[in-house]
């Protein structure tokens, strides 16, 4: 293992000190316990779940825990409020949407620091990006629900029903954002369950549904695991079906969907590479690998989980990489200087630890920073590993931690092909002071996002999705509408 412990030392001395910068967390009001959202009424259940702290490992709040028939009363809910939903005139709907996205800007602070505490993500990302993108998309589909007939020429559009969704842990309100507001513009009903380690910002977003004054029943918001997913999936009434999670659930739900007439669209893993060729802004390459991979704890579905670089900068990429590593801060979510966070559970501590195993049985080379790491929570080191080869399992599988795979390559036809060399095709980014071998590169890649001299670029307006084993559909945009309207040519 190598782990100079002395190189901050050598590198600061002891000089580069941060004082903590908590946030506080007093302001940010949640209950004990959450019901369902059902018809615009918070409903209780039977059973409950707890939500943990991934930082302090303590419970934050009790979930209702839904069966198919909590499920059940939610479809009739979104099926009822359907009539006359997607009746509401498209400038009326906008209006809502807006106000939803208004609201959760008025209610950010606090809406980033429960992000932060239920899913372990600094406060400076929930804070400056999670939130202020969700409401982002709400802004965006509020803009198209009266431009519905000019955005497909030669084709008429109109609503399907009613929208099934699921959504993970890694990104909870934003996804929620991306499932909900483009299912709204396009006068769909919905139906969604937020992961079950992440789903108090969903609940937040409930009440603001409600003080909105959203018509019952147009959103539901039930909470629960797997299970209560599939209910939402298997449910006869529901005619379309949104899912972002692994590619190894997307897969069930594409079995389940199979042979009935429901609506499918799948955001899966991915295994994103960022390709570093010698000619790049080196110094700016390494931010990108960076941001590329510890932003949001590697638990980004498009991470550059994978870093191709030419061979003759290797060493001095490797070094920069290794420099730069030394001023990462992993810590407290809540602390602002913080910027790798808590690992969401256990279980994708456990995950990610199984996987970095295997990297060095296999042989690749380890590398991690002589950071300090909390004594409570779950938290992993940001690492990288070179000397790895593209049949390792390191080099194959979705980690989604903070764990990077240095590989090289020596001609563009390698990087591509070494690029396009795994099941799954999100993301990738190319970093060249050549605009054209960048769009040269690009072309090749078989990804659904590729980024010049950039990574983990998002916005509303930037549609996202990706091939293969990634999934298909696309969220965001334009293109975002599609999935959630019925086109018949004129
Ligand atoms: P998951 O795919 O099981 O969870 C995502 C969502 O699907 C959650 O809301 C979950 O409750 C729901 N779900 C689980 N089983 C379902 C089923 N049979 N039918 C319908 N919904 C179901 O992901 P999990 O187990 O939390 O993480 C496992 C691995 O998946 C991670 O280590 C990571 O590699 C990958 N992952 C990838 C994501 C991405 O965006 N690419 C997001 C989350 C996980
Ligand atoms: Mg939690």
């Amino acid at each position: 293992m190598n782990r100079p412990t002395d190189v901050r030392e050598l590198l600061f001395g002891d000089t580069w000190e941060y004082s903590p910068a908590p946030q506080s967390a007093d302001f940010a009001d949640y209950r004990d316990q959450y019901g369902h959202f059902i018809d615009g009424e918070f409903v209780e259940d039977d059973e409950y779940f707890e939500s943990v702290n991934p930082a302090t490992e303590e419970t934050l709040a009790e979930f209702a825990l839904a069966d198919a028939s909590t499920v059940d009363r939610a479809v009739d809910a979104a099926r009822d409020a359907y009539e006359t939903w997607q009746q509401t005139p498209p400038s009326e709907r906008a209006k809502y949407i807006f106000r939803i996205g208004r609201m959760i800007k008025e209610k950010s602070r606090e809406i980033a620091v429960l992000e932060s505490m239920d899913g372990g993500k600094p406060i400076r990302e929930s804070r400056d990006i999670d939130i202020p993108l969700a409401a982002a998309h709400f802004f965006h589909y509020a803009g198209w629900a009266d431009k519905l007939e000019y955005a497909f020429p030669g084709a008429e559009a109109s609503s399907i029903g009613v929208c099934g969704q699921v959504i993970p842990w890694n990104f909870p309100l934003l996804m929620a954002a991306w499932k909900i507001a483009p299912a709204l513009a396009t006068g769909n009903t919905v139906v969604i369950k937020p992961a079950e380690t992440t789903p108090l910002t969903a609940m937040k977003l409930a009440e603001i549904v409600q003080e909105a004054g959203l018509p019952p029943g147009v959103v539901n918001i039930v909470t629960g695991a797997g299970d209560t997913g599939s209910a939402i999936v298997e449910h006869p009434d529901v005619d379309k079906v949104a899912f972002t999670g692994s590619t190894q659930v997307g897969k069930v739900i594409q079995r389940a969907v199979a042979g009935t007439d429901k609506r499918l669209t799948l955001e899966l893993g991915g295994k994103g590479s960022n390709i570093v060729f010698d000619d790049a802004p080196i110094d700016q390459a390494v931010e990108g690998i960076i941001n590329g991979i510890y932003f949001n704890q590697g638990h980004v579905c498009c991470a550059g989980s994978r870093l191709l670089v030419q061979e003759n900068v290797h060493d001095e990429v490797v070094a920069k990489l290794q420099h730069r590593m030394e001023t990462l801060r992993v810590g407290a979510p809540l602390d602002k200087n913080t910027d790798v966070g808590a690992i969401n559970s256990k279980q994708q501590l456990d995950k990610i630890t199984d996987l970095v195993e295997a990297g060095v049985e296999e042989g690749c080379e380890l590398y991690q920073p002589s950071c300090e790491m909390p004594d409570t929570g779950y938290f992993f080191e940001p690492t990288f590993f070179t000397n790895v080869t593209p049949s390792n399992r390191i080099a194959q599988e979705e980690i989604f931690g903070p764990v990077l795979s240095v590989m090289t390559f020596r001609t563009p036809d390698e990087a591509v092909r070494k690029a396009n060399n795994t099941p799954y095709g999100l993301a990738c980014g190319v970093w060249t002071d050549k605009g054209s071998k960048l769009f040269n590169v690009a072309g090749e890649l078989d990804c659904g996002v590729v980024w010049g001299n950039t990574y983990n670029q998002f916005d509303p307006g930037s549609p996202f999705g990706g091939y293969k084993e990634s999934g298909f559909g696309r969220e965001g945009g334009r293109q975002g509408l599609l999935a959630y309207l019925e086109l018949d040519e004129t």
